[in-house]
Order: structure tokens, then C-alpha cells, then sequence
């Protein structure tokens, strides 16, 4: 990269001058006259017949024919005609807005723009490698997280590139989706500058999804129900597929990013709070602040599903949902016993257990379904705070950053 500071100015300004001063030798010019008198000559023919022929193409271009692919062409675009799935309305236009929530959440995720370089990994690298600086249960932690999330952010990243950018056919919904899509590298990317900073066994870290069964388990429940997202051959169109849509949605936005990364990131940034690791809680709460937002993207996109879709929505399907939610608390419960044999940072797994049947309510609700645990308290209230976009401060007190980018331009 081109570093200003190692630039000379005294020399790059003499440079400039000595070519300045180089006379011109006679013979250079004759010779590029005498090439420019002869060889355009052909040349010039060559191209105008060409430019010609290209003239005449696209003078004789039927927008008719052009645009006919694009499914009722012939008028301009009313919202009415805009629909989550199986719109056959011009994806190619953005304007007029149906769900003005979409564009919104594009423009909240862009003014929380973040890059994991800008974190300083000096204070974890040193506690990493100290013997003393972690215990072995706050090492497993960290590992086991990393081993999870470093996949499982691929895995979902596949899913909205290869699927559900396809099957959502609404132009302000795929604007915020290649947003999350972007945000879901940076992930991947926070993970990998985690471990190589750590100077972790990529090996194993990257393995743990096939390897450690609590970890395997996760990804394997995530993979099968959310498989036809990058199936090519998979298409909506009929009350079984649109209902396989919106089980893979559920499986994806609602268990995937809605409860298997509550128990990792809440270790994490417990142990950000007790000033252990500060570099890697600090990735993992701007993680948690986009994953918030993907979540609620996604709970949006559902519901609105199925309000255009009623039939879909029926008495055995929500019975088939809430047993999805419950697959999906039990897998965490099991992680979450996996990863805390024993207190730690302040936690235990049958704490996590309660908050993760808090969670499984709260995404039951979302989905207007019936809570599954009555009762269940948030054990873990810091986290809520957390997830608040308004909440810009870094309360790890390592160091204040004002994320808040791109945001409204104000000419006054
Ligand atoms: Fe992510
Ligand atoms: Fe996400």
C-alpha cells in the first residue's frame, strides 16, 4: 500500500522537473508523424465500418423485445404489484417503496459500519499467551466460540447469497440483504483476525463444526433446515414450496441467527465485562449489534410473508414452527453445558439455560406463536443493552468509538 509518509516530496518535484527539461529529439517526432500518415489509413476504414455497424445495432434495439422478459413491462411500477415472494412486478426498480423497514435497516446497517483491523488485539494476544491469563474453562470459551461462529458465518452468508437473495423478490429487501451480506464477511473476517492475532491452531478451530458434537450438532440441525436456500433447482410458486420457504427462513433468521449465537456471545462479552479478552469482546459486541438487526430483518421479512400469504400459515404448520424454535433452545441448552461444565465469568449453564428459554420466548412472540416457557426470566439484562444500536458507547472501557457513519446528509 502506498504509505504518504515514505514519500519525498524534494525528490518526487525534482523528478518532475528533469523530465520536464528532457528536450524532445526531431527523429521520435517524424517517426510517429510518418506512422499516423500511413497505418490509419487502413485502420480508420476498419473502424468507422465498424463504429458503423455498431451504430446501426443499436439504433435498431427493440425495447420491446429487450425488456419483454420482465414480467408485466408495460406500465410503471405500483407498490400494490409489490410482493415478498413470487413477484413477478420489475425487480430492477427500486421506487416506489413497499416496506420503507427495509431501506430504513439498509441505511441503520451502513451508519454502523465497522472493520475488525480498527481493534486493538495487543492486551488479548498478551493474555492469551500468558500461563495464567485465562483459566482453562475461560480458554475452552474462547475457543469453542470461535470454532462455532468462524463456519457458521459462512454457512449463512452461502444461504443469502445462493437463496434467499433469490427467492425474496422485493428490490428494498435484497438492497438490505447485500448489506447483511457484506456485514456477514466482516464477520468471517473478525473471526479469522481473532484467531490468526491469537496465534490459535487454525486446524482445530476451523474443524470444531465437524469435530466437537455440541458444536457439529448445530450445524448440522442449521445445514438440514435450511438446505433448499442453496439449492438451485428449488423454486416458490406452490403452497408446499412457499411453506418450505418460509421453514428455511425460520430456520435461518429465527434458530440460526435468532438463538444458536445467544450462549457464545454472551460468554464473550461476559468476559469483556470482567476486562479478559477485551480485543475479541469488542469484535463480538459490534457482531452482536449487526446480528440484532439481521434478526429483526428477518422476523420482518417472515411476518410479512405471512400476512401476504395467509394460507400458508396454518394450524400444523405453526405446530411444526414451535417445535423448530424448541429443536433449536435444546441444541443451545446442550452448547451451553458442553461449554460451562462448571461456573464461570459469572455464569452457569443452567443460568444460560433459563435465558435461553427468555430468548425462545421472545422469538416465539416475534412470530406470534404461543411462549413455550412461561415465566422465564432474563438472567443476563447487560445483553439487552448491548443490542440497542442507540448505545454507542464501548462499555469494556478500553477505548470510546463513535461507529455512528453515513449518517442523514443535512444541507442547511
Ligand atoms: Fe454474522
Ligand atoms: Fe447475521
Amino acid at each position: 500500500m502506498l504509505n504518504w509518509d515514505d514519500y519525498d516530496v524534494a525528490e518526487g518535484e525534482s523528478q518532475a522537473a528533469t523530465q520536464q527539461q528532457t528536450p524532445v529529439q526531431p527523429e521520435v517526432v517524424n517517426k510517429a508523424l510518418e506512422a499516423l500518415v500511413e497505418a490509419p489509413a487502413t485502420a480508420d476504414v476498419t473502424a468507422t465500418s465498424q463504429l458503423q455497424a455498431a451504430a446501426a445495432a443499436v439504433a435498431n434495439i427493440d425495447t420491446t423485445q429487450g425488456l419483454a422478459e420482465l414480467e408485466m413491462s408495460g406500465s410503471r411500477i405500483s407498490v400494490d404489484e409489490k410482493a415478498m415472494i413470487n413477484c413477478r412486478a420489475d425487480l430492477n426498480q427500486l421506487v416506489p417503496f413497499k416496506y420503507d423497514w427495509a431501506w430504513q435497516k439498509y441505511l441503520d446497517g451502513c451508519a454502523n459500519h465497522w472493520m475488525p483491523q480498527e481493534i486493538n488485539m495487543t492486551a488479548d494476544v498478551a493474555t492469551w499467551k500468558s500461563e495464567d491469563g485465562l483459566t482453562e474453562d475461560e480458554r475452552r470459551i474462547v475457543m469453542r466460540s470461535l470454532g462455532y461462529f468462524s463456519t457458521a458465518d459462512s454457512l449463512v452468508a452461502n444461504n443469502l447469497v445462493l437463496g434467499i437473495y433469490r427467492l425474496i423478490t422485493n428490490p428494498e429487501c435484497r438492497q438490505y440483504l447485500l448489506r447483511q451480506a457484506f456485514e456477514e464477511a466482516i464477520h468471517t473476517h473478525a473471526y479469522q483476525y481473532c484467531i490468526e492475532s491469537l496465534g490459535m491452531d487454525e486446524g482445530e478451530v476451523f474443524n470444531m463444526y465437524r469435530e466437537v458434537p455440541s458444536v457439529a450438532k448445530k450445524a448440522s440441525w442449521s445445514l438440514d433446515k435450511t438446505k433448499v436456500l442453496s439449492d438451485p433447482n428449488f423454486n416458490t410458486g406452490t403452497v408446499e414450496d412457499d411453506q418450505q420457504l418460509l421453514r428455511n427462513l425460520i430456520g435461518f433468521y429465527g434458530v440460526t441467527e435468532g438463538i444458536f449465537f445467544y450462549c457464545g456471545f454472551t460468554q464473550i462479552l461476559s468476559m469483556g465485562r470482567r476486562n479478559k479478552m477485551t480485543g475479541v469482546a469488542e469484535q463480538f459486541q459490534y457482531i452482536l449489534r449487526d446480528e440484532s438487526m439481521h434478526l429483526n430483518f428477518g422476523i420482518d421479512v417472515i411476518n410479512q410473508i405471512k400476512l401476504e400469504n395467509p394460507h400458508l400459515w396454518t394450524e400444523a404448520f405453526q405446530q411444526e414452527v414451535i417445535q423448530m424454535i424448541l429443536e433449536g433452545t435444546a441444541l443451545e441448552i446442550e452448547y451451553a453445558r458442553d461449554t460451562m461444565p462448571r461456573g464461570v465469568l459469572g455464569m452457569n449453564a443452567s443460568m444460560m439455560e433459563e435465558y435461553l428459554q427468555f430468548i425462545s420466548n421472545r422469538r416465539l412472540t416475534q412470530l406470534g406463536l404461543p411462549e413455550q416457557f412461561p415465566g422465564a426470566q432474563n438472567p443476563f439484562p447487560w445483553m439487552s443493552e448491548i443490542m440497542d444500536l442507540r448505545k454507542e458507547k464501548n462499555f469494556f472501557e478500553t477505548r470510546v468509538i463513535e461507529y455512528q457513519t453515513g449518517g442523514a446528509l443535512s444541507w442547511d
